[in-house]
Protein backbone atom coordinates (compact mmCIF):
# COMPACT_ATOMS: atom_id res chain seq x y z
CA UNK A 1 0.00 0.00 0.00
CA UNK A 2 1.53 3.42 -0.71
CA UNK A 3 1.22 6.37 1.08
CA UNK A 4 -1.86 8.00 1.88
CA UNK A 5 -1.78 11.95 0.95
CA UNK A 6 -4.42 12.42 3.84
CA UNK A 7 -2.45 11.08 6.21
CA UNK A 8 1.08 12.87 7.79
CA UNK A 9 3.63 10.83 7.17
CA UNK A 10 5.83 8.66 9.72
CA UNK A 11 9.66 9.25 9.47
CA UNK A 12 12.16 6.68 10.98
CA UNK A 13 15.98 6.45 11.98
CA UNK A 14 18.18 3.85 13.02
CA UNK A 15 19.83 4.32 16.19
CA UNK A 16 23.07 1.96 15.90
CA UNK A 17 23.11 0.52 19.18
CA UNK A 18 26.47 0.80 21.24
CA UNK A 19 27.92 3.69 23.34
CA UNK A 20 25.71 3.30 26.43
CA UNK A 21 24.61 0.53 28.73
CA UNK A 22 21.73 -0.24 26.89
CA UNK A 23 23.30 -1.97 24.52
CA UNK A 24 22.93 -5.99 25.77
CA UNK A 25 26.59 -7.34 24.86
CA UNK A 26 25.93 -10.92 27.29
CA UNK A 27 23.06 -11.79 24.94
CA UNK A 28 24.13 -15.14 22.60
CA UNK A 29 23.46 -13.40 19.50
CA UNK A 30 25.19 -10.55 19.89
CA UNK A 31 27.92 -9.21 17.41
CA UNK A 32 30.90 -6.96 17.73
CA UNK A 33 30.79 -3.27 17.88
CA UNK A 34 33.54 -2.57 15.61
CA UNK A 35 33.52 -5.34 12.74
CA UNK A 36 32.04 -3.91 9.79
CA UNK A 37 29.86 -7.00 8.90
CA UNK A 38 28.11 -5.37 11.81
CA UNK A 39 27.14 -2.05 10.56
CA UNK A 40 27.01 -3.83 7.15
CA UNK A 41 24.12 -5.50 8.29
CA UNK A 42 22.55 -3.09 10.38
CA UNK A 43 22.61 -0.52 7.66
CA UNK A 44 21.22 -3.15 5.47
CA UNK A 45 17.78 -3.96 7.87
CA UNK A 46 17.31 -0.21 8.23
CA UNK A 47 16.93 0.17 4.06
CA UNK A 48 14.61 -3.02 4.01
CA UNK A 49 12.56 -1.31 6.88
CA UNK A 50 12.85 2.24 4.73
CA UNK A 51 14.34 4.40 7.21
CA UNK A 52 14.93 7.84 6.46
CA UNK A 53 18.59 7.15 8.03
CA UNK A 54 21.04 5.22 10.20
CA UNK A 55 22.07 7.16 13.01
CA UNK A 56 25.79 6.86 14.67
CA UNK A 57 26.27 8.64 18.10
CA UNK A 58 29.71 9.62 19.48
CA UNK A 59 31.65 9.60 22.34
CA UNK A 60 34.99 11.05 22.46
CA UNK A 61 36.15 9.31 25.57
CA UNK A 62 35.44 6.38 27.69
CA UNK A 63 33.67 7.01 30.79
CA UNK A 64 36.01 6.45 33.53
CA UNK A 65 36.55 6.98 37.57
CA UNK A 66 38.97 6.70 39.73
CA UNK A 67 41.58 4.24 37.15
CA UNK A 68 38.42 2.16 36.23
CA UNK A 69 36.69 1.89 33.04
CA UNK A 70 32.73 2.13 33.70
CA UNK A 71 30.76 -0.72 32.38
CA UNK A 72 28.29 1.93 31.19
CA UNK A 73 30.39 1.96 27.47
CA UNK A 74 29.62 -0.85 25.51
CA UNK A 75 33.45 -0.51 23.96
CA UNK A 76 33.88 0.24 20.00
CA UNK A 77 33.46 3.95 19.77
CA UNK A 78 35.14 3.67 15.94
CA UNK A 79 35.55 6.76 13.63
CA UNK A 80 32.53 8.24 13.06
CA UNK A 81 33.15 9.64 9.53
CA UNK A 82 34.81 6.49 8.27
CA UNK A 83 32.30 4.23 9.33
CA UNK A 84 29.60 6.32 7.22
CA UNK A 85 32.16 6.54 4.29
CA UNK A 86 32.01 2.86 4.02
CA UNK A 87 29.05 2.42 4.35
CA UNK A 88 28.17 4.57 1.85
CA UNK A 89 29.36 1.91 -0.67
CA UNK A 90 27.12 -1.19 0.67
CA UNK A 91 23.74 0.79 0.60
CA UNK A 92 21.96 2.97 -1.86
CA UNK A 93 19.32 4.62 -0.54
CA UNK A 94 19.40 5.17 3.25
CA UNK A 95 20.40 8.22 4.86
CA UNK A 96 23.72 8.19 7.26
CA UNK A 97 24.15 10.69 9.70
CA UNK A 98 26.70 10.83 11.98
CA UNK A 99 27.48 12.76 15.94
CA UNK A 100 30.28 15.19 15.39
CA UNK A 101 31.09 17.83 18.03
CA UNK A 102 31.17 21.60 17.48
CA UNK A 103 33.62 22.24 20.52
CA UNK A 104 36.57 19.75 19.49
CA UNK A 105 36.24 19.90 15.35
CA UNK A 106 37.47 22.90 13.28
CA UNK A 107 34.17 24.05 11.00
CA UNK A 108 36.45 23.85 7.61
CA UNK A 109 37.82 20.22 8.59
CA UNK A 110 34.56 18.83 8.97
CA UNK A 111 32.65 20.79 6.23
CA UNK A 112 34.66 19.33 3.89
CA UNK A 113 34.51 15.71 5.07
CA UNK A 114 30.82 15.73 5.40
CA UNK A 115 30.66 17.25 2.00
CA UNK A 116 32.48 14.83 0.75
CA UNK A 117 30.43 12.08 2.22
CA UNK A 118 27.43 13.56 0.38
CA UNK A 119 29.02 13.29 -2.57
CA UNK A 120 30.29 9.83 -2.57
CA UNK A 121 27.24 8.71 -1.37
CA UNK A 122 24.60 10.66 -3.40
CA UNK A 123 23.52 13.09 -0.98
CA UNK A 124 22.94 11.17 1.95
CA UNK A 125 24.94 12.40 4.66
CA UNK A 126 23.27 13.69 7.90
CA UNK A 127 25.41 15.65 10.87
CA UNK A 128 24.21 15.00 14.06
CA UNK A 129 26.11 18.46 15.51
CA UNK A 130 26.47 18.00 19.60
CA UNK A 131 28.45 20.82 21.68
CA UNK A 132 29.96 17.75 23.84
CA UNK A 133 30.28 17.86 27.73
CA UNK A 134 34.01 19.40 26.97
CA UNK A 135 34.74 19.02 31.04
CA UNK A 136 35.31 15.16 30.43
CA UNK A 137 36.13 14.97 26.63
CA UNK A 138 38.22 18.31 26.80
CA UNK A 139 41.00 15.94 28.80
CA UNK A 140 41.41 13.87 24.90
CA UNK A 141 42.38 16.95 23.69
CA UNK A 142 45.06 19.49 23.58
CA UNK A 143 42.99 22.61 24.52
CA UNK A 144 41.23 20.84 27.26
CA UNK A 145 37.70 21.60 28.27
CA UNK A 146 37.93 25.02 27.42
CA UNK A 147 34.75 26.32 26.93
CA UNK A 148 31.53 26.58 29.07
CA UNK A 149 28.00 26.05 28.38
CA UNK A 150 26.62 29.55 26.80
CA UNK A 151 29.91 29.49 24.82
CA UNK A 152 29.78 25.94 23.56
CA UNK A 153 26.27 26.74 21.47
CA UNK A 154 27.98 30.49 20.39
CA UNK A 155 30.88 28.25 19.03
CA UNK A 156 27.96 25.73 17.93
CA UNK A 157 25.88 28.29 15.93
CA UNK A 158 29.07 29.99 14.25
CA UNK A 159 30.28 26.44 13.32
CA UNK A 160 27.62 26.19 11.96
CA UNK A 161 26.78 29.16 9.85
CA UNK A 162 30.57 28.76 8.65
CA UNK A 163 29.69 25.17 7.68
CA UNK A 164 26.84 25.78 6.01
CA UNK A 165 28.40 29.11 4.36
CA UNK A 166 31.51 26.81 2.67
CA UNK A 167 28.74 24.55 1.66
CA UNK A 168 26.72 26.98 -0.38
CA UNK A 169 29.79 28.71 -1.52
CA UNK A 170 29.82 26.76 -5.00
CA UNK A 171 27.22 27.16 -7.78
CA UNK A 172 25.58 24.23 -9.38
CA UNK A 173 27.41 25.58 -12.37
CA UNK A 174 31.01 26.21 -10.89
CA UNK A 175 32.85 23.29 -13.23
CA UNK A 176 32.35 24.38 -16.65
CA UNK A 177 34.56 21.90 -18.12
CA UNK A 178 34.49 23.33 -21.63
CA UNK A 179 37.37 21.67 -23.57
CA UNK A 180 36.77 23.89 -26.62
CA UNK A 181 36.64 27.21 -24.50
CA UNK A 182 39.36 25.62 -22.85
CA UNK A 183 37.65 26.25 -19.30
CA UNK A 184 37.42 24.13 -16.37
CA UNK A 185 36.13 26.49 -13.60
CA UNK A 186 34.06 29.34 -13.36
CA UNK A 187 36.05 31.33 -10.18
CA UNK A 188 33.03 34.04 -10.50
CA UNK A 189 30.68 31.09 -9.11
CA UNK A 190 32.19 30.29 -6.24
CA UNK A 191 32.38 32.97 -2.97
CA UNK A 192 34.60 33.33 -0.65
CA UNK A 193 33.67 32.70 2.86
CA UNK A 194 35.19 35.08 5.78
CA UNK A 195 34.34 34.68 9.32
CA UNK A 196 36.18 36.58 12.04
CA UNK A 197 35.08 36.58 15.59
CA UNK A 198 36.63 36.13 18.98
CA UNK A 199 35.98 32.27 18.11
CA UNK A 200 36.98 31.81 14.70
CA UNK A 201 39.26 33.69 12.04
CA UNK A 202 38.49 32.18 8.73
CA UNK A 203 38.89 32.97 5.37
CA UNK A 204 38.74 30.57 2.67
CA UNK A 205 38.02 28.84 -0.37
CA UNK A 206 35.84 25.82 -0.24
CA UNK A 207 37.65 22.99 -1.67
CA UNK A 208 34.49 20.35 -2.17
CA UNK A 209 31.83 21.39 -5.38
CA UNK A 210 28.30 21.69 -4.53
CA UNK A 211 27.18 18.63 -3.26
CA UNK A 212 24.05 16.82 -4.29
CA UNK A 213 21.61 17.77 -1.70
CA UNK A 214 22.73 21.40 -1.48
CA UNK A 215 24.50 20.44 2.08
CA UNK A 216 24.13 17.45 4.35
CA UNK A 217 21.19 17.51 6.44
CA UNK A 218 21.78 19.01 10.49
CA UNK A 219 20.79 17.06 13.04
CA UNK A 220 20.57 18.67 16.48
CA UNK A 221 20.53 16.90 20.38
CA UNK A 222 20.49 18.79 23.11
CA UNK A 223 17.54 19.96 25.41
CA UNK A 224 18.59 23.49 26.84
CA UNK A 225 17.30 26.30 25.67
CA UNK A 226 20.37 27.36 23.69
CA UNK A 227 20.19 23.88 22.38
CA UNK A 228 16.55 24.87 21.55
CA UNK A 229 17.61 27.67 19.93
CA UNK A 230 20.29 26.11 17.85
CA UNK A 231 18.10 23.85 16.92
CA UNK A 232 15.61 26.49 15.32
CA UNK A 233 18.42 28.35 13.67
CA UNK A 234 20.12 25.78 12.32
CA UNK A 235 18.86 22.23 12.35
CA UNK A 236 16.64 20.23 10.03
CA UNK A 237 15.58 17.51 12.71
CA UNK A 238 15.85 17.32 16.26
CA UNK A 239 17.19 13.97 18.06
CA UNK A 240 15.03 14.88 21.56
CA UNK A 241 14.28 12.78 24.58
CA UNK A 242 10.85 13.56 25.17
CA UNK A 243 8.67 10.24 24.50
CA UNK A 244 6.09 10.95 26.79
CA UNK A 245 2.75 11.75 24.80
CA UNK A 246 1.76 14.99 26.76
CA UNK A 247 5.44 15.94 26.76
CA UNK A 248 6.30 15.32 23.33
CA UNK A 249 3.18 17.41 22.34
CA UNK A 250 4.65 20.57 24.48
CA UNK A 251 8.23 20.06 23.07
CA UNK A 252 6.96 19.80 19.55
CA UNK A 253 4.41 22.73 20.29
CA UNK A 254 7.13 24.74 22.02
CA UNK A 255 9.94 24.10 19.02
CA UNK A 256 7.66 24.29 16.14
CA UNK A 257 5.74 27.34 17.19
CA UNK A 258 9.70 29.15 17.22
CA UNK A 259 10.27 28.72 13.76
CA UNK A 260 8.24 31.34 12.28
CA UNK A 261 9.93 34.00 13.92
CA UNK A 262 12.97 32.43 11.91
CA UNK A 263 11.33 32.54 8.72
CA UNK A 264 10.86 29.21 8.58
CA UNK A 265 8.31 26.81 7.90
CA UNK A 266 6.88 24.03 10.33
CA UNK A 267 7.81 21.12 8.06
CA UNK A 268 11.50 22.32 7.93
CA UNK A 269 12.20 20.90 11.21
CA UNK A 270 11.44 17.25 11.98
CA UNK A 271 11.34 15.84 15.53
CA UNK A 272 12.56 12.16 16.26
CA UNK A 273 12.79 11.59 19.93
CA UNK A 274 15.08 8.32 20.46
CA UNK A 275 12.41 5.14 21.56
CA UNK A 276 12.86 1.79 22.36
CA UNK A 277 10.81 -0.84 21.63
CA UNK A 278 9.69 -4.56 22.85
CA UNK A 279 7.35 -6.79 21.19
CA UNK A 280 5.35 -9.70 21.95
CA UNK A 281 2.77 -11.96 20.57
CA UNK A 282 0.59 -10.74 23.77
CA UNK A 283 0.67 -7.54 25.54
CA UNK A 284 1.77 -9.76 28.61
CA UNK A 285 4.66 -11.25 27.08
CA UNK A 286 5.63 -7.82 25.49
CA UNK A 287 5.85 -7.17 29.07
CA UNK A 288 7.87 -9.99 30.69
CA UNK A 289 10.15 -9.29 27.74
CA UNK A 290 10.85 -5.94 28.84
CA UNK A 291 11.92 -7.24 31.97
CA UNK A 292 13.84 -8.94 30.83
CA UNK A 293 16.21 -6.64 28.49
CA UNK A 294 15.88 -4.01 31.37
CA UNK A 295 17.60 -6.38 33.91
CA UNK A 296 20.50 -7.40 30.92
CA UNK A 297 20.43 -4.20 30.28
CA UNK A 298 21.05 -3.10 33.96
CA UNK A 299 23.27 -5.66 35.43
CA UNK A 300 24.07 -5.25 39.33
CA UNK A 301 27.53 -4.02 38.38
CA UNK A 302 25.91 -1.22 35.63
CA UNK A 303 23.85 -0.04 38.59
CA UNK A 304 25.92 0.64 40.74
CA UNK A 305 28.56 2.61 38.38
CA UNK A 306 25.61 4.83 37.12
CA UNK A 307 25.84 5.67 41.01
CA UNK A 308 29.36 6.11 41.36
CA UNK A 309 29.65 8.27 37.80
CA UNK A 310 27.02 10.86 39.78
CA UNK A 311 28.64 10.54 43.09
CA UNK A 312 31.64 10.61 42.09
CA UNK A 313 32.25 7.92 45.06
CA UNK A 314 33.29 4.23 45.44
CA UNK A 315 30.19 1.95 46.02
CA UNK A 316 31.30 -1.18 45.46
CA UNK A 317 30.33 -1.83 49.40
CA UNK A 318 26.53 -1.21 48.16
CA UNK A 319 23.82 -3.34 47.50
CA UNK A 320 22.49 -3.25 43.85
CA UNK A 321 19.16 -4.56 45.80
CA UNK A 322 18.96 -2.37 48.38
CA UNK A 323 18.14 1.83 48.80
CA UNK A 324 20.23 4.86 47.44
CA UNK A 325 23.45 6.21 49.47
CA UNK A 326 22.79 8.58 52.07
CA UNK A 327 26.34 9.80 51.48
CA UNK A 328 26.55 13.23 49.80
CA UNK A 329 28.38 13.63 46.29
CA UNK A 330 32.08 14.55 46.08
CA UNK A 331 32.21 17.41 44.37
CA UNK A 332 35.75 17.47 43.40
CA UNK A 333 36.98 19.21 40.06
CA UNK A 334 37.31 15.75 38.48
CA UNK A 335 34.25 15.11 39.58
CA UNK A 336 30.63 13.41 37.82
CA UNK A 337 32.48 12.14 34.44
CA UNK A 338 29.78 12.43 31.40
CA UNK A 339 28.00 15.04 32.98
CA UNK A 340 28.48 19.15 32.68
CA UNK A 341 30.97 19.50 35.84
CA UNK A 342 28.95 21.17 38.00
CA UNK A 343 28.28 20.95 41.24
CA UNK A 344 24.91 22.38 41.71
CA UNK A 345 23.69 20.40 38.51
CA UNK A 346 25.11 16.66 40.29
CA UNK A 347 23.05 17.94 43.59
CA UNK A 348 20.04 18.96 41.61
CA UNK A 349 20.38 15.56 40.13
CA UNK A 350 20.93 13.42 43.31
CA UNK A 351 17.89 15.30 45.02
CA UNK A 352 15.55 14.07 41.67
CA UNK A 353 17.20 10.58 42.05
CA UNK A 354 16.39 10.47 45.53
CA UNK A 355 12.60 11.75 44.90
CA UNK A 356 12.18 9.37 42.01
CA UNK A 357 13.50 6.67 43.99
CA UNK A 358 10.97 7.60 47.61
CA UNK A 359 7.86 8.27 45.67
CA UNK A 360 8.00 4.08 44.27
CA UNK A 361 10.25 2.74 46.93
CA UNK A 362 12.57 2.06 44.29
CA UNK A 363 16.08 -0.39 44.35
CA UNK A 364 19.12 1.17 43.12
CA UNK A 365 18.74 -1.49 39.87
CA UNK A 366 15.63 -0.49 40.05
CA UNK A 367 15.86 3.04 39.98
CA UNK A 368 18.90 2.93 36.85
CA UNK A 369 16.37 0.55 35.02
CA UNK A 370 13.45 3.13 35.43
CA UNK A 371 16.30 5.91 33.95
CA UNK A 372 17.98 4.17 30.95
CA UNK A 373 15.83 1.10 30.49
CA UNK A 374 12.28 2.11 30.60
CA UNK A 375 10.94 1.39 27.66
CA UNK A 376 8.58 3.51 25.34
CA UNK A 377 6.66 1.05 23.38
CA UNK A 378 5.75 -2.00 25.01
CA UNK A 379 3.08 -4.34 23.51
CA UNK A 380 2.32 -6.16 20.22
CA UNK A 381 3.12 -5.49 16.80
CA UNK A 382 -0.05 -3.78 16.12
CA UNK A 383 -0.04 -1.82 19.36
CA UNK A 384 3.33 -0.31 19.04
CA UNK A 385 2.30 0.49 15.31
CA UNK A 386 -0.60 2.25 16.24
CA UNK A 387 1.21 3.83 19.02
CA UNK A 388 3.34 5.33 16.41
CA UNK A 389 1.10 6.60 14.03
CA UNK A 390 -1.24 8.25 16.85
CA UNK A 391 1.80 10.10 17.99
CA UNK A 392 3.12 11.56 14.32
CA UNK A 393 -0.74 12.19 13.50
CA UNK A 394 -1.43 14.25 16.35
CA UNK A 395 1.65 15.83 16.43
CA UNK A 396 3.83 14.91 19.28
CA UNK A 397 6.42 13.86 16.97
CA UNK A 398 7.16 13.73 13.44
CA UNK A 399 8.25 9.93 14.09
CA UNK A 400 10.95 8.09 16.04
CA UNK A 401 14.88 7.19 16.53
CA UNK A 402 14.65 3.45 16.75
CA UNK A 403 17.40 2.70 19.44
CA UNK A 404 18.06 -0.99 19.69
CA UNK A 405 19.03 -2.89 22.05
CA UNK A 406 21.10 -5.79 20.10
CA UNK A 407 24.23 -4.90 17.56
CA UNK A 408 23.68 -5.80 15.01
CA UNK A 409 20.24 -7.23 15.08
CA UNK A 410 18.10 -4.51 17.30
CA UNK A 411 16.56 -3.70 13.97
CA UNK A 412 15.38 -7.11 12.92
CA UNK A 413 12.25 -7.52 15.15
CA UNK A 414 11.04 -3.83 14.55
CA UNK A 415 11.49 -4.32 10.56
CA UNK A 416 9.97 -7.38 10.01
CA UNK A 417 6.79 -7.19 12.52
CA UNK A 418 6.10 -3.25 12.73
CA UNK A 419 7.45 -1.88 9.52
CA UNK A 420 4.37 -3.72 7.29
CA UNK A 421 1.70 -2.25 10.00
CA UNK A 422 2.97 1.18 9.27
CA UNK A 423 2.47 1.02 5.84
CA UNK A 424 -0.80 -0.91 5.92
CA UNK A 425 -1.82 2.54 7.70
CA UNK A 426 -0.53 4.71 4.87
CA UNK A 427 1.78 6.50 6.63
CA UNK A 428 5.04 5.14 6.33
CA UNK A 429 6.87 4.42 2.61
CA UNK A 430 6.64 0.90 1.12
CA UNK A 431 9.69 1.95 -1.15
CA UNK A 432 12.16 4.57 -1.43
CA UNK A 433 12.64 6.89 -4.80
CA UNK A 434 15.42 6.48 -7.22
CA UNK A 435 17.69 9.33 -6.35
CA UNK A 436 16.38 10.66 -3.37
CA UNK A 437 18.41 13.05 -1.00
CA UNK A 438 18.11 12.36 2.55
CA UNK A 439 16.39 16.32 2.23
CA UNK A 440 13.79 14.64 -0.01
CA UNK A 441 13.40 11.26 2.38
CA UNK A 442 13.00 14.05 5.13
CA UNK A 443 10.34 16.34 3.30
CA UNK A 444 12.58 19.41 3.56
CA UNK A 445 12.49 21.85 1.54
CA UNK A 446 15.05 22.00 -0.90
CA UNK A 447 18.48 23.85 -0.39
CA UNK A 448 19.30 26.48 -2.40
CA UNK A 449 23.28 26.42 -3.69
CA UNK A 450 25.42 29.24 -5.10
CA UNK A 451 23.74 31.82 -3.20
CA UNK A 452 26.82 34.34 -2.69
CA UNK A 453 27.67 33.88 0.47
CA UNK A 454 30.26 35.06 3.11
CA UNK A 455 29.51 35.48 6.58
C1 LIG B 1 19.37 12.76 22.80
C2 LIG B 1 20.77 13.27 22.96
C3 LIG B 1 21.82 12.60 22.35
C4 LIG B 1 23.14 13.07 22.47
N1 LIG B 1 24.14 12.40 21.85
C5 LIG B 1 25.43 12.83 21.99
C6 LIG B 1 26.50 12.12 21.39
O1 LIG B 1 26.32 11.10 20.72
N2 LIG B 1 27.76 12.59 21.56
C7 LIG B 1 28.03 13.73 22.29
O2 LIG B 1 29.19 14.12 22.42
N3 LIG B 1 27.02 14.41 22.91
C8 LIG B 1 25.75 13.99 22.77
N4 LIG B 1 24.72 14.68 23.38
C9 LIG B 1 25.07 15.81 24.29
C10 LIG B 1 24.92 17.17 23.69
O3 LIG B 1 25.95 17.36 22.77
C11 LIG B 1 25.09 18.29 24.71
O4 LIG B 1 26.44 18.42 25.05
C12 LIG B 1 24.40 18.08 26.00
O5 LIG B 1 23.11 17.58 25.80
C13 LIG B 1 24.33 19.44 26.73
O6 LIG B 1 23.58 20.36 25.99
P1 LIG B 1 22.15 20.80 26.48
O7 LIG B 1 22.40 21.49 27.77
O8 LIG B 1 21.61 21.72 25.43
O9 LIG B 1 21.30 19.58 26.63
C14 LIG B 1 23.41 14.23 23.25
C15 LIG B 1 22.34 14.90 23.87
C16 LIG B 1 21.03 14.44 23.73
C17 LIG B 1 19.92 15.20 24.42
Amino acid sequence: MSLNPAKRQIHLAAHFPGVNNTTVWTDPTAGSQIDFASFEYFARTAERGRFDYLFLAEGLRLREHRGRIHELDVLGRPNTLAVLAALAAVTEHIGLVGTLSTTFNEPYELARQLATIDHLSGGRAGWNAVTSSDAFHGANFRRGGYLDHADRYVRASEFAEISKALWGSWQDDAIVADADAGVYLDAERIARVRHQTRLFDVDALFDVPASPQGRPVIVQAGDSADGRDFATDHADVIFSLHTEFEDAQDFYRDVKGRLAARGRDEESLKILPAATFVLGDTAEEARERSREIALAQVRPETAITYLEQVWNRDFSGYDPDGPLPEVEPDTGPESAQGFANRHAAVRARIAKLRETAAAENLSIRDLIIRLTANHTFVGTPEFVAGEIDRYVQERATDGFTVVGHLTPHGLDEFTDRVVPLLQERGSYRDTYEDGATLHDLLGLPAVRTGAPVGV
